[in-house]
């Protein structure tokens, strides 16, 4: 069964062919990433207009790429929430148009969900389930259990930024760009992650499984406001601090619902999941035997369109009533 998928949540406009949920037959993403450098984030009106302008030649390389035709596809599958409202409405209004033109079902996709089955695609071995699952995100940052296909459960998620957020909001603090995850773990690299002393927020008891990363962006402004100089090396030791401080946060807790929830796999899904310090530390925090997975691609992590192919398929096949 081919699915088509579209995918306009935030700033990139994809679409994509997935075959029986797992095999990318194509996958194009047109990213309007460089128009949100001067802000520092993604401003909303600039991106809905520019999902406007690509969605049609996006749509077409899609099917193209993937060798079909409109009658080799079985079904629609877009993204329907959560998202920026005006850029949720052009991928929305187009597969509405195309499932109503080629007469194909529509499949209405959570995005969150579309991550968490982004790490099913091309995947050699059958998941096992019960799966515990770290979504971090720009937009999301959420510890789900997924016992069956469709079947989750919200263990715990962030009361104010996303992990991903938060990488954005000290990157534009220290003036380094747009998306901020890439950039500050490429310049921690040369950093101390123990120069600054951040806090490790919500390691309490009652929020065990919440997160909260609102006050360690907070605690970085203070430090550099308190700065006599910023040079290349201190830029680098905040953020491996600030990256440490996230990273064993996000472990911490992903560790601690291990112990309360048998699993057979961990995943980690969104963003943040291609952080190299989060991979690395999860893998080493985990259990030795408890199997982690992260998307098979790098291009599976952020937002792209095969992820709601796949999350789509699975709905048609576990849900196909709703
Ligand atoms: O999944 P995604 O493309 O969009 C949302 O659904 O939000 O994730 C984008 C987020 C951004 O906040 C970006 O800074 C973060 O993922 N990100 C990373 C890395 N690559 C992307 N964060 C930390 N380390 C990375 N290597
Ligand atoms: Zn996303």
């Amino acid at each position: 069964m081919k699915i088509f998928g579209i995918e306009t949540s935030c700033d990139d406009t994809t679409a994509s062919v997935v075959e029986d949920g797992v095999k990318v037959l194509s996958n194009v993403i047109a990213s309007s990433i460089d128009l949100h450098q001067t802000t520092g984030g993604v401003v909303p009106e600039v991106a809905a207009r520019e999902h406007l302008r690509q969605i049609s030649p996006v749509v077409d390389k899609a099917l193209t790429d993937a060798g079909c035709e409109w009658k080799d596809i079985d079904a629609i599958a877009v993204t329907t929430s959560p998202g920026l409202i005006a850029s949720l409405l052009v991928g929305i209004n187009t597969a509405q148009t195309i499932a109503y033109i080629h007469q194909k079902p529509l499949i209405e996709v959570n995005h969150v969900h579309g991550h968490i089955y982004a790490n099913f695609l091309e995947r050699e071995t059958p998941p096992q389930f019960p799966i515990l699952v770290l979504t971090v995100s720009g937009g999301h940052n959420e510890l789900m259990l997924m016992r069956g296909h469709h079947d989750f459960e919200k263990l715990g998620e962030t009361l104010d930024d996303a992990a991903g957020e938060a990488f954005d909001k000290v990157a534009r603090l220290l003036g380094l760009g747009y998306p901020g995850g890439p950039i500050i773990s490429k310049l921690a690299e040369a950093g101390n992650p123990e120069a600054f002393s951040f806090p490790r927020p919500m390691l309490d008891k009652e929020n065990r499984l919440n997160f909260s990363f609102s006050g360690l962006k907070s605690a970085v402004r203070r430090e550099v406001e308190q700065l006599k100089k910023v040079d290349d090396q201190i830029i680098a030791d905040l953020c491996a601090s600030f990256q440490q401080a996230v990273i064993e946060v996000l472990v911490d807790k992903l560790v601690l619902a291990t112990q309360e929830h048998e699993v057979k796999e961990v995943h980690l899904a969104g963003g943040v999941s291609a952080n190299g310090l989060l991979r690395k530390i999860a893998r080493e925090k985990l259990p030795d035997k408890l199997p982690l997975h992260w998307p098979v691609e790098h291009i599976f992590c952020t937002d792209n369109a095969a992820m709601i192919a796949g999350a789509g398929y699975f709905s048609l096949k576990y849900q196909p009533s709703s």
